[in-house]
């Protein structure tokens, strides 16, 4: 019982470790992943400095259960009590954290000490007496190596490698109670108390570990963006471990909300910097936008209806009124203004492309144009192909990925009308160029702007995350913060 403060810390301490890696993997087939998350030595320090900190506060917080014994002292059997106990002080003067290439992850803490303490009671025979327990633990070295994998399901999974324990000094003192109990018994409760430690540290954390990994594979590997869409985040080889980082794959495919189809096209490989001081590098490829687009394509997120005047009254109000200045031959058809109704549809899913100059979207479609009646009917009055080309401003706010587009350009071409006007197409691509900048991309804007969440753990921010677009993918360079409570 006196084992559970030890394997206690163990569990917490892993548990740190194991959050900085796993909780990378909170959002969620052996092929290229559509994104990739990569921890480096950086980072790992980070996270072990952290860790430390939290399990002192853990420790000195933590309560522990009471217990009772017997044990037989030449021919009298001793039984005892020991309640109350805490860990008054611990220090871990050196802790490190490292990568095992090819294996996970191993964690050592050398020179740590701690003081517990508790009370006691015992009865034996016309004997009872009772007191307090002083029990020092110096000198403890302990490293453990856990290895990372991933299993049939696509879920991160960890299993304890090798642990080593060894502990220089246990000294008890009792207080209290008769002196010759304390002689008695303070000498021989060091041999014990340290064989215990011996034996069960190591298997306490093999179990905890344990525990970890079944937490592990119950972690949803698909996790929900906005109304619209999921990510699939699930690991898609085993993670790499090398000397200086770990690489995790990750499937990275967008999804519309529950249709969970593969798209129709596959991640190309692609390779993360090699140099860089970021604790954290996040690659995010041409697939993963590839899937994104077609998701709130499918979703209808591309489909606008632009009615009414108000959403564009601070310069004119969207009348049939309009024609007068552009298009005559429509004009004339409406000699009071009715209301305008512009419908914009996609009519293939918007086409993404990353270059070393930045990231544009290209959206191919169709607008339908009629007028709305007094008896709210509406009446057709022409239709064109449009295709909009817009930059994409890409931002990291709160942790997550932000897609906003600017148009650029737009190209429209007549395909029908109730009265010809091929003279005025232009002023038409004007005037829709106009609309769409100002209510049909600010509603797609909108839409999208919940953002993509990006791999992080809880209580953490991301600190002055820099994005980077290369050709076929882009790479988000960060440190992180951790913000207790
Ligand atoms: C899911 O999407 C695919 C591709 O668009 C389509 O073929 C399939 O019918 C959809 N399934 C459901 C259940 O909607
Ligand atoms: C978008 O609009 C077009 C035309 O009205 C329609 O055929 C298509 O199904 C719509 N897409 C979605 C996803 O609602
Ligand atoms: C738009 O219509 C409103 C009400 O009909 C009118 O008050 C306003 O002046 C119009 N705005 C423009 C720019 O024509
Ligand atoms: C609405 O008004 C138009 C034109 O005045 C007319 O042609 C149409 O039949 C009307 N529709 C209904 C449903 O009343
Ligand atoms: C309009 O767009 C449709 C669908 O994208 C395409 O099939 C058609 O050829 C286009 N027409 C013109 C005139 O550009
Ligand atoms: C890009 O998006 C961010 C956040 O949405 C915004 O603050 C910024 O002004 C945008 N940049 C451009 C060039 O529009």
């Amino acid at each position: 019982m006196l084992l559970t403060g030890p394997c206690d810390k163990g569990e917490k301490m892993l548990k740190m470790w194991y959050s900085f890696l796993l909780c990378l993997l909170s959002l969620q087939l052996e092929a290229n992943p559509g994104l990739k998350v990569r921890i480096t030595q950086k980072g790992l320090d980070y996270g072990r400095r952290i860790g430390v900190e939290l399990l002192k506060q853990a420790i000195l917080k933590e309560t522990f259960p009471s217990w009772s014994g017997q044990e037989s002292f030449s021919f009298v059997k001793v039984n005892y009590k020991i309640s109350g106990l805490r860990i008054n002080a611990v220090d871990f003067p050196e802790t490190s954290a490292s990568f095992i290439p090819g294996t996970g992850i191993s964690l050592s803490v050398a020179r740590a000490s701690a003081t517990i303490s508790a009370d006691w009671r015992m009865k034996a025979w016309l004997l009872r007496d009772q007191g307090g327990i002083t029990v020092s633990l110096s000198g403890l070295f302990m490293a453990v190596v856990f290895e990372v994998s991933r299993d049939s399901t696509g879920h991160l999974s960890m299993l304890l490698h090798n642990c080593q324990l060894i502990i220089n000094s246990v000294k008890v003192k009792l207080n209290g109670g008769s002196s010759w109990i304390y002689n008695f018994l303070s000498g021989y409760l060091e041999k014990p108390i340290q064989t215990k430690l011996d034996e069960n540290l190591c298997l306490n954390i093999k179990y905890k570990i344990q525990m970890m990994d079944a937490q592990l594979r119950k972690l949803k590997v698909l996790s929900q963006i906005d109304a619209f869409a999921q990510i699939d985040c699930s690991l898609v080889s085993s993670p790499a471990v090398f000397k200086s980082h770990i690489n995790l794959d990750l499937k990275g495919t967008v999804y519309p909300v529950g249709n969970h189809t593969d798209p129709p096209f596959m991640p190309a490989p692609f390779t993360l910097p090699s140099q860089g001081d970021s604790m954290l590098y996040l690659g995010v490829s041409n697939y993963f936008l590839k899937s994104a687009s077609l998701a709130y394509y499918r979703a209808g997120i591309f489909n606008i209806t632009i009615s009414l005047s108000q959403e564009l009254a601070t310069s004119f109000n969207l009348t049939t009124g309009i024609f007068n200045d552009f298009v005559p031959q429509i004009a004339v058809y409406y000699i009071t203004a009715h209301p305008v109704l512009l419908k914009l549809m996609a009519t293939s899913p918007p086409v993404v492309s990353l270059q070393a100059d930045g990231c544009s979207l290209q959206i191919t479609g169709c607008v339908d144009v009629f007028a709305v009646l007094p008896n709210s009917t509406i009446q057709y009055i022409f239709t064109g192909n449009l295709t909009a080309s817009t930059r994409v401003n890409l931002t990291v706010i709160k942790e997550k990925l932000i897609i906003s587009l600017l148009l650029k350009r737009l190209q429209f071409s007549l395909l029908h009308s109730i009265a010809s006007f091929s003279e005025q197409v232009s002023l038409v691509e004007n005037f829709l160029f106009y609309a769409l900048r100002s209510v049909a991309i600010p509603v797609i804007n909108d839409k999208l702007g919940k953002g993509f969440p990006l791999p992080n753990l809880a209580h953490t921010v991301l600190i002055r995350p820099v994005i980077k677009v290369n050709q076929g993918h882009l790479v988000i360079s960060t440190d992180v913060h951790y913000k207790q409570k």
